[in-house]
């Protein structure tokens, strides 16, 4: 294993630190940098008058139990602090700390810190949403951060841009050992513990890595999180009743399995719990003013059901066949329903996996693990568009580790054209990855094979598989812009980013152009 090389350490955490010795992995260089809060501190699920703020104490050994204040200020330095707290922690949540900060401003900055033990955690920062008169809103995108396969540098280029939240739209972590989807040897970045990740001590030391990681760390007290998880939070492919990567002879009973992956997620992630943490509804919606709406999705654990093969035609336009679950679409009508009547002017849903046509309806699709494999489901969101008249649908999507930019005609290869972009009801952009791979695009004959599915989709305006990074959706009454940005490297720490593209959609249009710079 190769150390973390002191320059990358140097130039990402200050000089301050450079006469720290030198160590062995990122979960040690966490505990030299604040050996109580080496994990850091996050916040989330922003509301107008409340924030989700979290941290994890590394208790003295032994212990069972453990206090933590906290305190949220106005201010960097804490001269004008609005509400403060204490609160116990023990073994029973694996001494993650989450507190609820009520009472806020509406679209305010504010900053938290955490004590235990005489020592202080880092510095966060937050902002609670919008409530009247939003002439602007700014999300960063990102999913799919893979440890072995590279640095999370795209985290730290998002970290200095000004957006009012981040949407992580999952694959937060994956489950796997070393060497079965990346090689993290040269890195230094061994998954922990380096198998796969079954039981619930397993799922939160795979967290408990991931948030020592310095540049999750530098995001995540920079801006608050909006969370849903994909399938690897839990295991590849994973649906209500199992997962590709979950064999029960072997590994156990999946109920058991999923409870854990729950657990540790809720104990971990910046997310607002209710009461239904083991039977759980991620699902949820955001309101910024009348500005916009964003439905959180769950299209994987509650009520997905199992794939079918890619060339089953029948099966996949099941009409009882369902991605969301009949509970999760009741609820998005009942939303949908709201956000019109209150007049919002952009609708935006949170998501994990392509929402647009992949391959004309009745032929074989190329991937039966996206809302092409659920193909009545798909079309029951469309008549909640068309009946309940939803205006500016914007679908965001994780999980692909590339970047597309479709429109979202209900029948693109019925002679959709996308010049004029006439009939579309929506628009959908996919981001790329924090830092696992694509091949789309890839090789010799790259930028042929990208043309060439622009060409085949009449509804597709850009594919590309490239680069890894994030996209910035940026939101006025005028227009919806969004910015793909891409990461020079993953191979070692970095802040180089350039901007890679951008599309807009005027409101009313549903329809994709070109932008010429960044909003
Ligand atoms: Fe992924």
């Amino acid at each position: 294993m190769r150390h973390i090389s002191r320059r990358g350490f140097i130039s990402a955490s200050g000089a301050a630190l450079g006469a720290l010795p030198l160590v062995r992995s990122i979960d040690a260089l966490a505990q030299v940098t604040n050996p109580v809060f080496r994990h850091g501190v996050a916040s989330g699920d922003p509301l107008t008058d409340r924030v989700i703020l979290w941290t994890r104490v590394t208790p003295p050994a032994g212990a069972v139990a453990q206090s933590v204040s906290w305190e949220l200020a106005r201010d960097e330095r804490f001269t004008r602090v609005v509400t403060r707290g204490e609160l116990q922690t023990g073994a029973a949540r694996d001494f993650t700390v989450k507190v609820d900060a009520v009472g806020l401003e509406p679209g305010s900055i504010y900053y938290y810190r955490f004590q235990a033990n005489k020592a202080q955690s880092p510095i966060g920062r937050t902002k609670t949403l919008p409530a009247n008169n939003v002439s602007r809103v700014r999300l960063g995108v990102v999913s799919c951060a893979n440890l072995p396969q590279g640095y999370f540098n795209a985290y730290s280029c998002l970290a200095n841009h000004d957006v009012d939240a981040v949407l992580h739209l999952g694959d937060y972590f994956y489950e796997y050992p070393n060497k079965q989807y990346g090689d993290g040897t040269a890195l230094g970045r061994i998954p922990a513990p380096d198998k796969e990740i079954i039981s619930l001590q397993e799922y939160r030391e795979r967290h408990a890595q991931y948030k020592a990681d310095p540049d999750s760390q530098e995001i995540h007290a920079r801006h608050p999180f909006i969370v849903t998880w994909d399938d690897h939070e839990f295991a590849n492919n994973t649906w209500w009743g199992g997962a590709e990567n979950h064999t029960p002879a072997t590994e156990g009973d999946w109920t058991i399995r999923r409870a854990a992956a729950v657990q540790s997620y809720y104990e971990w992630m910046p997310i607002r719990e209710d009461l239904q943490t083991l039977t759980p509804r991620i699902y949820r919606t955001f309101r910024f003013g009348d500005l916009a709406t964003l439905f959180m999705l769950d299209t994987r654990l509650v009520g997905r059901d199992q794939e079918v093969d890619r060339t089953d035609l029948a099966a996949l336009a099941s009409p009882s066949r369902s991605l969301l679950g009949k509970a999760q679409e009741n609820w998005l009508a009942g939303e949908f329903a709201e956000s019109v009547r209150n007049n919002t002017t952009w609708n935006v849903l949170g998501q994990q996996v392509m929402f647009a046509h992949q391959a004309a309806p009745g032929t074989a699709i190329p991937n039966a693990d996206v809302w092409d494999g659920y193909q009545a489901s798909r079309e029951r969101v469309f008549d909640m568009i068309e009946q309940l008249k939803v205006n500016n649908l914007a679908v965001l999507t994780g999980d692909i580790h590339s970047s597309w930019a479709y429109d979202l005609p209900r029948r693109p290869f019925d002679g959709y054209d996308k010049k004029s972009g006439k009939g579309s009801l929506g628009v959908e952009l996919a981001g790329t990855s924090i830092s696992s791979p694509s091949n789309i695009g890839v090789g010799p004959d790259g930028a042929k094979q990208l043309a060439g599915y622009v060409a085949a989709r009449p509804h597709l305006h850009y594919v590309d598989g490239r680069y890894r990074g994030y996209f910035i959706l940026d939101l006025t009454r005028q227009r919806l812009q969004a910015d793909f940005y891409a990461v020079a490297t993953v191979q070692e720490r970095s802040t180089k980013e350039r901007f890679e593209k951008g599309f807009i959609t005027e409101s009313g249009r549903n329809h994709l152009i070109e932008a010429s710079k960044p909003a």
